[in-house]
């Protein structure tokens, strides 16, 4: 299944990618985390070490020459073999699950068009799409795509393509118009599989009456070990509270195996 995460900046979508990839390569699944934000933190969530994280795409003008070509462009090159040459391998939070054996994580870093080696912004941009879509439409591991905080991505064909999507807000109403806007686009764009990670959320908390936001919601409460964490390190893996993220994951690939309908309680 290949997902993608959006929101607000600062709801969670970067920690819950690296929760979900994580969790499924404990299941003994093979997974791509694919970093399309412009924080560029998807791979430190994961616990690598900032000294081996990859040059992002965008700014590889060797390879953006190369496959896309100067003067007359080639906007559609055989990218097949690109993500496993550009990625790198991640390591695991945690041990493999009972009787499973653990799959494959691998990072790509995509960066962003606009931080381009000067004069191949437009090259790059034609790589990157072509690099995601050959992720999201033909590799048949996981893919994880953990965006920009707009819905820019979505407007651009490539991430419409996703099988679902995984709208991450903070219980608060600027969050979640945001929220509901990204749901609504993706909505449009037939993206029917969504879910609403609920992030810092307390079992009590109500959602506020705003049309477009995903049926399933998921809350993930505020979590201790990872307050107490993120000073002293960028990860948000292996933390005491693991067992509690591995059950939200689950229940999260739960709801996404069904197309969401209109919230209950609107
Ligand atoms: N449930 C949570 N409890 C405690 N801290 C959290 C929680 N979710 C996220 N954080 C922290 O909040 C910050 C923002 O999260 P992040 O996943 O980077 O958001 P985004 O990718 O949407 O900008 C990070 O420092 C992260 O460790
Ligand atoms: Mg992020």
């Amino acid at each position: 299944m290949k997902i993608a995460f959006a929101g607000k900046g600062g709801a969670g979508k970067t920690s819950l990618a690296a929760w979900l990839g994580d969790y499924l390569a404990r299941s003994g699944e093979n997974v791509w985390l694919v970093d399309a934000d412009t924080a560029l933190s998807l791979g430190q969530a994961s616990g690598l070490d900032p000294s081996l994280l990859p040059t992002p795409l965008a700014e590889r003008e060797d390879i953006i020459r190369t496959y896309i070509g100067q003067g007359y462009m080639s906007l559609n090159p055989e990218v097949s073999g690109l993500p496993e040459t550009l990625s790198v391998p991640l390591p695991l939070g945690g041990p493999a699950f009972a009787g499973r054996t653990a799959g494959d994580k691998k990072l790509l870093v995509m960066g962003t068009v606009a931080g381009a080696a000067s004069g191949c912004a437009c090259a790059a941009n034609a790589l990157l799409k072509s690099v995601l879509a050959h992720l999201i439409l033909e590799e048949r591991a996981w893919v994880l795509v953990d965006m920009e905080a707009g819905v820019e991505h979505l407007g651009r064909g490539t991430v419409a393509d996703v099988d679902a999507l995984v709208v991450v807000s903070e219980p608060s109403l600027r969050s979640l118009h945001t929220a509901a806007e990204v749901a609504r686009l993706a909505e449009g764009l037939g993206l029917a599989r969504q879910a609403l990670a609920l992030n810092r959320s307390e079992a009590g908390d109500a959602l506020p009456d705003i049309a477009g936001l995903p049926g399933h919601v998921l809350r993930i409460p505020v979590l201790p070990g990872l307050r107490k964490r993120q000073l002293s390190s960028g990860s948000v893996l292996g933390l005491p509270e693991d067992a509690l993220i591995n059950a939200l994951c689950a229940e999260l690939l739960r709801a996404l195996a069904t197309e969401s309908s209109p919230p209950a309680q609107a």
